[in-house]
């Protein structure tokens, strides 16, 4: 039985990681830090209803110590990093625990396996971010990275630590570019799960209006349960490499917005408002990635459309809202 560390498995993707391995028939071990609400914290692994079937370990990425000390008690043979302060507006607000955790974290987990279990395959959650100011107007793994935040240079650091560490140390590291990939799990401060959540309370009576930043900029929008797949793929190949995973097609806040709306059959005029202090200090306008490689490579597409999976998350939002009122 293969066994997979995966650290940030209490977030989006890696609840949707774990529930995947575990139908490959993986030993998925989670990294997990110490919260003082330790009761809500595996709430998305509740959500998919795989908490009693991962392995929980007690860590932090900023303590080399606890990732030497995991690697050498679980013996992975594959390691996620997805832990990260992954919210891009924060990382203004906190841009040094930001290149602390996203930044030099990957970097602890590449050092905790180059000295424990060299053999390992690793797996870097690199971010379309990292492209920001665009120098192509469709990003490829060839795309020159020009990051817009302090979430996206930290991620520039580890993505670059990743390339490093497999050529310096012939280390099975690869580095996944992934454009914006939603569900239902997506973190509530997140710009889609902000649209869902908000329709779906204007749907219920519980609120009037949704307040956003910027609503021109365009991203290109997958889903969570299908981009995980393809991290997995790329372990499984002989060679490591990096990826660029996208959908190939880019729509803009407003119109993402506008399905959300039409959904449930709400005039989005009446009730979205435009929020100045919610924009960006450095804005990132458009994001739209080149999958071809990924597709040539690991024979993967994206298959959801951003319509369905919008249409799943108001459903979702809906159900949750409608819970909590019982
Ligand atoms: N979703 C996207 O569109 C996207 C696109 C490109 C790249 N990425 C990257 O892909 C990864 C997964 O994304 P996601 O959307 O699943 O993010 P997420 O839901 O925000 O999850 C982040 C995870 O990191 C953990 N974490 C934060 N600080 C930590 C620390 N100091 N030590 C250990 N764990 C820590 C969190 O744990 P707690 O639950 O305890 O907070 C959580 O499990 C992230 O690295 C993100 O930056 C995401």
């Amino acid at each position: 039985m293969k066994r997979a560390l995966i650290t940030g498995v209490t977030g989006q993707d890696g609840a949707y990681l774990a529930q995947f391995l575990l139908t490959k028939g993986y030993e998925v071990h989670g990294l997990m830090r110490r919260s003082s609400a330790a009761e809500v914290v595996d709430a998305k692994l509740r959500w998919l209803n795989i908490h009693n079937d991962i392995r929980e370990v007690d860590g932090n990425l900023i303590d080399l110590s606890s990732l030497i000390r995991i690697i050498r008690e679980v013996k992975p043979d594959e390691v996620y990093n997805l832990g990260a302060q992954s919210f891009v507006k924060a990382s203004w607000n906190q841009p040094l625990l930001t290149g602390q955790v996203t930044g030099l974290g990957a970097a602890n987990v590449l050092e905790a396996i180059r000295l424990e279990r060299p053999e390992a395959r690793f797996y870097q959650a690199s971010s379309s971010e990292m492209y920001g100011l665009i120098q192509e107007e469709m990003q490829s793994e060839k795309t020159p990275f020009y990051p817009r935040s302090p979430y996206a240079v930290a991620k520039l650091y580890a993505h670059w630590m990743t390339v490093n560490y497999r050529e310096s140390y012939g280390m099975h590291a690869s580095s996944g570019i992934l454009f914006n990939h939603e569900s239902p799990l997506r973190g509530i401060e997140f710009v889609t799960r902000k649209v869902t959540d908000g329709v779906a309370r204007i749907k219920l009576g519980l609120s009037k209006e949704l307040r956003l930043g910027n609503i021109d900029a365009k991203r290109d929008w997958g889903h969570s349960r299908e981009y995980v797949q393809a991290m997995w793929l790329m372990l499984q190949q002989d060679k490591p490499d990096d990826y660029v995973i996208a959908t190939g097609r880019t729509t803009t806040v407003r119109d993402m917005c506008r399905i959300a709306f039409s959904y449930v059959g709400l005039d989005m005029d009446a009730h979205l408002k435009i929020d100045s202090a919610l924009f960006r200090p450095a804005e990132v306008d458009v994001l739209f990635g080149n999958p071809a490689k990924a597709k040539e490579k690991l024979g993967w597409t994206a298959k959801i459309t951003l319509e369905e999976m919008i249409h799943e998350m108001v459903d979702a939002d809906l159900a949750r809202l409608r819970n909590a009122r019982t």
